[in-house]
């Protein structure tokens, strides 16, 4: 992989993908060793620069780093100059001025990562979630999830259901899945369908029951409150009698299917606790898998 940015999974090549799979399950071998040292990014400066939430993302970028040597730093905009007005623009100029090799955004913004992307000049940006647009070390990880149970992607069935509508996440799947060749059903209501979503190259439905027969993945999206106007569905009770992966409706999906969820999780909403903690649920190797991945992607890009 050449590119200095990881921005999104739209304007990646599947070779890229494969190389950062690959990458990341060697990563993965050191993970399961006693000693998780790695001297790969010894000398490197990595900062997360966190302008919402998060707790996965987050450390385990963090985590990524110091297993591979480098020195890190957090930044939350809650806590940063960025209180005192500063932009954006500036505020990546500055970390670049402070010998940061490589910045991992997270921003409210759709847009916000290439935005910093195109004002440093040597400093790399690795997209951690922006907006409603993408997330693609959370596909990546989620693809790596699927990649160990299931050994290929070509015709393998993914249901993606809930809130794709405000979901970086799904749309970060969609084109990782399908340009490594996955069939992608998205299940939602109306109100929380994309508009987009008949040029995604994707299946979509409103009846989640109807495309569950056959399934390999249902991956499950968090509802994103903060993100919709009131009233985009009448009540949680209804939500989840519809959407909501319960072990009846998980009965309907392939015998060896996995569910999936990027987390944090609104129990009683996307998911029952009994799916959430049952054997099919894979939520937790996703969460390892995110070290692996994104130890893959500050390795490829800092080896420019
Ligand atoms: N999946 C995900 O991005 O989780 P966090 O918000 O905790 O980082």
């Amino acid at each position: 992989m050449k590119r200095k940015h990881l921005l999104g999974l739209k304007d990646i090549t599947a070779e890229e993908i494969e190389e950062i799979l690959d990458t990341a399950a060697e990563m993965k071998k050191l993970l399961n060793q006693n000693v998780k040292k790695t001297p790969h990014l010894q000398g490197k400066n990595i900062t997360t620069l966190f302008y919402e939430n998060s707790t996965r993302t987050r450390v385990s970028f963090e985590t990524a780093a110091k297993i591979m040597g480098a020195n890190t730093f957090n930044i939350s905009a809650s806590s940063s100059s960025v209180q005192k007005g500063e932009t954006l623009i500036d505020t990546g100029k500055t970390l670049e001025a402070l010998l940061t090799d490589v910045v991992i955004i997270r921003h409210n913004k759709s847009g916000a990562a290439q935005h910093l992307s195109k004002n440093v000049r040597n400093m790399s940006v690795v997209n951690g979630g922006d907006g409603m647009n993408e997330h693609p070390t959370q596909a990546l990880l989620d693809m790596l999830t699927m990649k160990e149970k299931f050994g290929s992607f070509k015709g393998l069935k993914v249901v993606i259901a809930g809130d794709v509508k405000h979901s970086r996440v799904a749309r970060s799947n969609i084109w990782g899945l399908n340009k490594m060749g996955a069939e992608v059903t998205l299940a939602a209501p109306a109100t929380l369908m994309p508009m987009e979503v008949e040029s995604m190259g994707v299946k979509a439905t409103n009846d989640l029951d109807s495309v569950l027969e056959g399934a390999n993945v249902v991956m499950g999206l968090r509802v994103q409150l903060e993100r919709q106007q009131a009233g985009l569905f009448p009540s949680i009770a209804e939500y989840h009698k519809y959407y909501g992966l319960t072990p009846a409706r998980i009965n309907r999906a392939d015998p060896d299917a996995i569910v999936m969820h990027p987390g944090p999780i609104n129990r009683g909403l996307e998911l029952s606790s009994e799916t959430a903690d049952g054997e099919s649920s894979y939520i937790l190797e996703q969460v390892t898998n995110g070290v692996a991945v994104r130890m893959a992607v500050l390795f490829l890009l800092s080896r420019r």
